[in-house]
C-alpha cells in the first residue's frame, strides 16, 4: 500500500490568503495541535489570549481553543465576528455548574464574593463578581477583603490550590478537568524515577496529591516560562499533552516528558488545520452571546484584567 500523506503547505497558503482577505486574527491556545500553533498570530494561555482579544483591531477573531475561550473573546469584543473551527469543542468543566445551582449556592452564602474560573460559561461569568485564570488566581483572591466569604467555581482543584497557597478558606465547587485528573501521582513518581535530574511542573487543575510532588505550579504560559528559564535540561510536564509541542519547539536543547500518557483533551484536539481553513472560507462557526449576559459577564472579566 502506498503511504498517503497530506501536504499541509497548500492549506497554509490558502489560510494565509484568507486571513488577509477577512482581516482576521488567529488566536491559538497552547494546547492546540502543532500545525495550528504554527499558523497562529498569537499563541498563549487563557489570560494572554483574552488580553489579545480585547486589544485587537482585526475584524474577525478566529479562536482555536475551546468554546469558553472564544466566548470570552466575543464578550470582550462584541462588535467583532468571533469564529471557532469546530463548534463542538467545549470544555466539560465549564458545564459542571449551572446558573440555577450557582444562584442556590449564592443564596446559601449571602454577601459572598463569587470568583469564577474563566473556564466557565458566559451565564456563570455574568452571575459572578470577578473572573480569574490559573495565571492570576492568587492576585484575584488577594484583592478580596479578608472578611469576605468567597465562592469559587467551577474548578475544585484550582480553588483548593489557591486556598492553600493563600491560607484562606474558600467555598469550593465540585467541578474538575477530566484531562488533568487523569494525571496520577503514580505516573509522576515513575517519571521521576526514570529521569532523576528532571524538575516537575504541573498545572493547578491537577489533583492535590499530584501538585504536592511538583517543583512548580502554573498556567500553560507560566509552564513555558519555567521551562525556558530553568537551568535543568529535563522537565516532567503535568498538563495537557498538547503543551509539549511548544515546549520542545522553544527549547530545542531540553527534554520534556509528559507526566501522563493519557492527558489529551479530546475537545482541544477537535480543531484541525483543515477546519481552520473551512472556517475562514465559510465564515463559520460564529460564537454569539446575548447582549445582556455579555454586558454582565464583561464586568467580571474586565475586573480580572484590571486586577492582573
Ligand atoms: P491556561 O489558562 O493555563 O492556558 O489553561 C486553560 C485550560 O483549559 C487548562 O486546562
Ligand atoms: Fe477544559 Fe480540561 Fe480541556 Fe482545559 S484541558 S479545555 S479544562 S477539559
Amino acid at each position: 500500500m502506498p503511504e498517503i500523506t497530506t501536504r499541509i503547505e497548500p492549506i497554509v497558503e490558502r489560510i494565509n490568503e484568507l486571513r488577509i482577505k477577512r482581516q482576521a486574527v488567529i488566536l491559538v491556545h497552547n494546547y492546540q495541535r502543532g500545525e495550528i500553533q504554527d499558523i497562529g498570530d498569537f499563541v498563549g494561555d487563557s489570560l494572554e489570549l483574552s488580553r489579545k482579544a480585547a486589544g485587537t483591531d482585526a475584524e474577525v477573531i478566529l479562536f482555536c481553543g475551546v468554546h469558553f475561550m472564544a466566548e470570552t473573546a466575543k464578550i470582550l469584543s462584541p462588535e467583532k465576528i468571533v469564529l471557532m473551527p469546530d463548534p463542538n469543542a467545549g470544555c466539560p468543566m465549564a458545564n459542571m455548574v449551572t446558573l440555577r445551582q450557582l444562584r442556590k449556592k449564592k443564596a446559601e452564602h449571602p454577601g459572598a464574593v463569587v470568583v469564577c474560573y474563566v473556564n466557565s460559561t458566559a451565564e456563570i461569568k455574568a452571575e459572578s463578581d470577578v473572573c480569574c485564570t490559573s495565571a492570576n488566581v492568587e492576585k484575584i483572591i488577594a484583592s478580596i477583603p479578608e472578611d469576605k466569604e468567597i465562592i469559587f467555581v467551577p474548578d475544585k482543584s484550582l480553588g483548593d490550590y489557591a486556598a492553600r497557597k493563600m491560607g484562606r478558606e474558600l467555598v469550593l465547587w465540585p467541578g474538575f478537568c477530566p484531562t488533568h485528573h487523569r494525571i496520577l501521582r503514580e505516573y509522576i513518581i515513575q517519571q521521576k524515577e526514570a529521569h532523576p535530574e528532571a524538575k516537575v511542573i504541573v498545572h493547578p487543575e491537577c489533583t492535590r496529591d499530584v501538585i504536592e510532588l511538583a517543583d512548580a505550579v502554573g498556567s500553560t504560559s507560566q509552564i513555558l516560562r519555567f521551562a525556558c528559564e530553568t537551568e535543568v535540561k529535563e522537565v516532567i510536564v503535568g498538563t495537557e499533552n498538547g503543551m509539549l509541542y511548544r515546549l520542545a519547539k522553544e527549547n530545542p536543547d531540553k527534554k520534556f516528558y509528559p507526566a501522563s500518557p493519557v492527558a489529551d483533551c479530546p475537545n482541544m484536539r477537535l480543531n484541525t488545520l483543515e477546519k481552520v481553513l473551512w472556517s475562514l472560507e465559510d465564515m463559520v462557526y460564529e460564537v454569539t452571546v446575548p447582549e445582556d449576559v455579555g454586558a454582565r459577564a464583561r464586568g467580571a472579566i474586565e475586573r480580572m484584567l484590571e486586577l492582573s
